[in-house]
């Protein structure tokens, strides 16, 4: 087995799936995502949803406010999809560099998804114009049928909706978010050319026991929930295949305490502040550490069609011991508790500096 380098030195990556969220929450997670991260995909499922160009470029400019300049971070934002949305409106926003691209949520499939789609019918003026003009569709996939076990909720999606979707519109580019299951890595390791996936750290990290060692726990809770031990490995498969239509993107998910710990806790996992860390760690343990800048800095701007960041970022091999709880915030304001994905673990990469 060839050693392990004690530093990498890597093209800087862009985050292709983010929640940045909105207020206080935002101004004290987003500057985690800026200090790593150049560009990223910011999620629009705040409340209420971002539906309009003017709407994501104030909240684009709030981002912007919420993070250092001198980090240069560039929020790419979506257009979230309902029933009503007008394809006229998506086709404005990415005209005007205000949209990169836009994403569907099954009506009440997670977080603020209460306004999503309930029928893709509804949709399909809004899809035909993306796929004309080139616009990426970003897609939870998950099917909400109660009938439908949760755990089965991905793959049911893919033969109701995914593959139908795909056969109808041959020319939209279209990422499978957060896949979860072998049958989700399979299905877009054969599709077509348009379709790319995103893997987030934590499907990457715990299986579903995780939930539930020695109790219930709410800090390994997100949707899609993590599954079995196989599609765990079938995900740490395709993350380090160096198969490009695999590529990054976090997920991070922050909620407040009392949002987690509740008799109805919210899904979602906060892993902005150590994600690239954490994917580190997956690599190394896979001896696929070569391919991990291909996978966290080129597929993604490949895909979508945008340049790749020319700066770097550095890694050393030095143990990083991530906090139980972070209180973050922006100045003046009242800390948010955050308890951080692999809290009270050790990663054995941390980021050094950055280098231009
Ligand atoms: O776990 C999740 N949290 N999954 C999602 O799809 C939404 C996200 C959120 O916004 O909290
Ligand atoms: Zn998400």
């Amino acid at each position: 087995m060839a050693a392990i380098p004690r530093q990498l030195l890597i093209r800087r990556p862009d985050d292709w799936h983010v929640h940045l969220r909105d207020g206080a929450m935002l101004r004290a997670v987003a500057p985690e995502t800026a200090r790593v991260f150049r560009r990223a995909i910011v999620m629009p499922n705040l409340l209420p949803p971002i539906t309009t160009a003017a709407a994501a470029a104030a909240y684009r400019e709030r981002i912007l406010a919420a993070v250092d300049a001198s980090t240069g971070f560039e929020p790419l934002m979506t257009a979230y999809l309902t029933d009503t949305i007008a394809a006229a409106e998506l086709e404005r926003g990415f005209a005007e560099g205000v949209f990169t691209a836009a994403k569907l949520y099954p009506a009440r499939a997670t977080t603020n998804a209460e306004a999503g789609v309930s029928d893709l019918a509804h949709i399909t003026p809004a899809l035909e114009a993306m796929e004309r003009i080139g616009m990426p569709l970003l897609i939870h996939g998950e099917v909400t049928d109660p009938e439908v076990d949760v755990f089965d909720r991905e793959e049911v999606f893919i033969e109701r909706h995914l593959d139908p979707l795909l056969r109808r519109h041959q020319g939209l580019k279209v990422v499978f978010e957060h896949i979860t299951t072998a049958e989700a890595v399979a299905f877009v390791a054969a599709g077509p050319p348009t379709l790319a996936a995103t893997i987030t750290p934590h499907h990457l990290q715990i299986n579903r026991n995780a939930m539930f060692r020695g109790g219930l726990r709410p800090d390994a809770y997100c949707l899609p929930v993590a599954k079995r031990e196989l599609h765990r490995i079938a995900l740490r498969g395709a993350a380090t295949s160096g198969e490009p239509r695999f590529f990054l993107g976090t997920d991070s998910a922050p909620h407040s305490r009392q949002a987690k710990e509740s008799a109805c806790g919210c899904a979602g996992i906060f892993n902005a502040p150590h994600a690239l860390e954490s994917y580190a760690q997956v690599f190394e343990q896979e001896g696929a550490l070569e391919r991990l800048e291909a996978f966290a800095s080129e597929f993604g701007p490949r895909f979508y069609g945008l340049p790749r960041n020319e700066d770097r970022i550095e890694l050393v091999r030095q143990p990083l011991e991530v906090p139980l709880m972070m209180e973050l915030g922006g100045a003046g304001e009242s800390p948010q508790p955050l308890v951080p994905f692999q809290a009270g673990e050790t990663l054995p990469w941390q980021i050094k500096s950055a280098t231009d």
